[in-house]
């Protein structure tokens, strides 16, 4: 039970409806607008590309749960960033025909805040909450009632005059996005029936993403052009996606036209200063630093202060594909850059 009595008093409790539609429309109106915004979102199982394997599970646990008329089951979605979580989270809900209220984990401050969203929640619609590894404890012990049961256990007042009140919830489906499994406590992770991790993409789909995309964007693509760009975009939708927009600006301004070429490609990418294997300055600022460290091994807190960059860019969207593309080896004792990086980054002599 979680008991919330330093938060809501006595008196606030009876005006939580009001309060509920303002704590509703603070949370969700970042993502709304990040929504209208990107017109690229698969809206169905045929246009998410690839993960076969995570798409068929869905889609059976969406066949059984229609079949059954319930809810579907919880779902937490983990994986690398924009590798598509969000996008799969309307997607199920689309397919599901009802809504998905979007919420992220740090927006939660007080308890208030998930019971009000909780309270505003219809039956079957679908929560999504993104980050959800940064739920604070209050918030992430209310919920284990709300996904267990449907229902919330409050104790409202203190000391003597605290009593417990239990509200029943309509049956919804909880969807988590993490990037961060493992700092997600085992009591939340174990209230999900379904735990579904999203991996790297395969060089033809992600070409296939790209040429889907550069029809939406009106952008005819070479199958050479769409090939070398998939081959630099990491794995990752996100990369290829925002990839393709800068170079249909510098064909549209430079070249004054929407068809790009292979030699178009490369033009682009060199005046981004994105070379051959898809690094860019931030990674190549990366391996001279380590270069410089004469190969002993560096922890990942002594790069961030070195190269005053955010860390979770470089642990999330730097390293993985120095790691992948083998210049860059995480070893206990920290990052070291392996015989290809250091060739690779001694060639480019830092005046790329
Ligand atoms: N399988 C896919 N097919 C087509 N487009 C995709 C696919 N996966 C992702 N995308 C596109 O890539 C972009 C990033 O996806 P999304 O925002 O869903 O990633 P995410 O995993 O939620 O990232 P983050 O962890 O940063 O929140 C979106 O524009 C989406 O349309
Ligand atoms: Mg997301």
């Amino acid at each position: 039970m979680a008991i919330i009595s330093s938060n809501i008093g006595d008196n606030e409790f009876p005006l939580q409806k009001k309060e509920l539609r303002l704590v509703d429309s603070t949370i969700l109106s970042e993502e709304k607008r990040n929504n209208n915004l990107n017109l690229a979102r698969p809206a169905t199982f045929e246009e998410f590309i690839g993960q076969e394997q995570l798409k068929s599970s869905l889609k059976i646990a969406i066949d059984a749960s229609i079949y059954r008329k319930e809810p579907l089951e919880h779902i937490l979605l983990y994986g690398q960033p924009g590798l598509g979580k969000t996008s799969l989270a309307f997607l199920i809900a689309n397919e599901m025909n009802t809504k998905c209220r979007i919420a992220t984990a740090p927006a939660f401050e007080r308890p208030r805040d998930i019971i009000g969203l909780l309270l505003g929640l219809k039956e079957g619609e679908i929560l999504f909450i993104d980050e959800i590894h940064r739920l604070n404890r209050l918030t992430e012990e209310l919920l284990y009632s709300a996904m267990e049961d449907f229902r919330l256990d409050l104790t409202i007042g203190a000391n003597r005059g605290a009593r417990c009140r239990t509200i029943n919830l309509p049956r919804f489906t909880l969807i988590g996005a993490t990037t961060k499994l493992a700092s997600i406590s085992s009591p939340l992770r174990d209230r999900f029936g379904i735990s579904q991790k999203i991996e790297f993409y395969k060089l033809d789909e992600l070409k296939q993403i790209i040429v889907n995309f550069s029809r939406l964007i009106n952008i005819n693509l070479d199958d050479q052009a769409s090939y070398n760009l998939a081959k630099i975009s990491r794995g990752t939708p996100r990369i290829a996606l925002r990839l393709l927009k800068r170079v249909r600006d510098y064909a549209q301004v430079v070249n004054k036209t929407n068809h790009i070429s292979s030699f178009i490609l490369k033009k682009a990418l060199n005046s981004y200063q994105i070379d051959e294997k898809g690094l860019d300055s931030i990674d190549r600022k990366y391996l001279s630093f380590l270069n410089k460290n004469n190969n002993i091994p560096i922890g990942l807190d002594s790069i961030v202060a070195g190269l005053g960059d955010d860390s979770s860019m470089l642990e999330f969207v730097v390293e993985p594909y120095l790691i992948q593309i083998g210049f860059l080896t995480r070893t206990p004792r920290g990052r070291l850059l392996t015989a290809l990086g250091k060739k690779y980054i001694d060639s480019k002599n830092d005046n790329f």
